[in-house]
């Protein structure tokens, strides 16, 4: 059996990663329908070696779509998800429009498949890209002993923000290197050599991006006394998301126990080797891939029965694109 499969923001960041994943994992694609704003309307892309319009998005764009991809930010997924999901479409959307609705399942395929089998909207929302790698690193150490208390740190790509975050990065590092001053529009600062925090603000002076990781991680593991401590920092990486991740757990942890777990998990790859200068998961060398990279598992040195870990995974693959996809898979290619 295959399936017509829009693809709504197709010439973003996320968007082209579906497309080329969609084709890597020979998605059983019967007809693409890659879909953007006006501007892109008439502009191709390829896919299968063939070239295919982009449209703008329609009402009439989604009659016959069997899977809506959505990558287009979370005013397109307001307006057109639902208009999707009326022309009979299972919308499974990347931004943040939909996650913290009780009738739309929060999915990392990994972690809660299980919440697909009840759609209510027809719309399943994919977390944030810092929530999906944390999870994945943590599900299996959840299912052993409860997690009680995260304590994570972030630092993350330009990628996250969007082509054109990363193209301004870019232009930054030139700019200095060449000793001109840089410019910035879609940051609120210089990223080149720098540090931001350049999330809008949201309660408490967290940012929003910071009650994500606390919802998210909540609603997905069923369980609201769950202690989420975040602090997200973008850092000046093209793509690859890292996180340092405290936790601790309901009865004791040892790393030895933790690396035995994760030895074994869906979706991960443990570097379990000793600590060595240069030898743990770095956002140049798992971008590209599907696994979360889990490394530096150690007991922790003031809390008897924690542990730290290091987490790098790449957000547009495993944090938005291949997590869309892969929840198409549970839905519809493995049927
Ligand atoms: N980047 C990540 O790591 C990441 C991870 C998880 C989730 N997400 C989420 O995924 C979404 C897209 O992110 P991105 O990084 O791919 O952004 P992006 O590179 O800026 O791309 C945005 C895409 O949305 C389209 N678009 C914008 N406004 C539209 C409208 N009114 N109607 C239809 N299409 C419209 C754009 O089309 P044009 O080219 O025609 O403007 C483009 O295809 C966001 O919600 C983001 O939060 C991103």
């Amino acid at each position: 059996m295959s399936f017509t499969v829009a693809v709504v923001g197709a010439t973003g960041a996320v968007g082209r990663e579906m497309v080329r994943i969609l084709e890597q994992r020979n998605f059983p694609v019967k007809r693409l329908v890659p879909l953007a704003s006006p501007r892109s309307a008439g502009k191709t892309l390829t896919f299968r070696g063939e070239e295919v319009a982009i449209q703008a998005v329609s009402a009439e764009a989604f009659q016959g779509v069997d899977v809506a991809l959505f990558s287009a930010g979370a005013s397109p997924s307001k307006e057109w998800a639902p208009v999707a999901a009326k022309a009979g479409a299972i919308v499974i959307d990347n931004s943040s429009a939909w996650r913290m609705d009780p009738d739309c399942p929060l999915v990392v395929p990994e972690v809660n498949a299980h919440h697909l089998k009840s759609i209510p909207k027809g719309i399943v929302a994919n977390p944030n890209c810092s929530t999906i790698q944390m999870l994945v690193a943590l599900k299996p150490l959840h299912d052993a002993a409860t997690l009680e208390h995260i304590v994570v740190s972030t630092y993350q790509a330009a990628s996250g923000k969007g082509h054109e975050a990363v193209t301004e990065l870019v232009a930054q590092a030139k700019a200095i290197a060449e000793g001109r001053t840089p410019e910035h529009e879609v940051f609120p600062g210089i990223l080149a050599f720098n540090t931001l925090c350049d999330w809008k603000a949201g309660a408490d002076d967290y940012s929003e991006e910071e009650w994500k990781m606390v919802y998210e991680t909540r609603k997905m593991l069923g369980d609201d006394s769950i202690g989420v401590s975040p602090t997200a920092v973008r850092v000046p990486v093209v793509n690859g998301h890292s996180e340092a991740i405290w936790c601790r757990f309901k009865r004791p942890m040892s790393a030895k126990e933790a690396k035995e777990l994760l030895a074994n998990a869906p979706g991960v790859v443990l570097h379990g080797e000793a600590y060595a200068p240069g030898k743990h998961p770095q956002p140049l060398t798992v971008t590209g891939q599907d696994a979360v990279h889990v490394g530096r598992v150690r007991d922790d040195l003031a809390v008897p029965g924690a542990i730290n870990l290091w987490v790098v995974g790449d957000n547009l693959r495993k944090g938005a694109a291949l997590n869309a996809v892969q929840i198409a898979e549970v839905l519809f290619a493995k049927k």
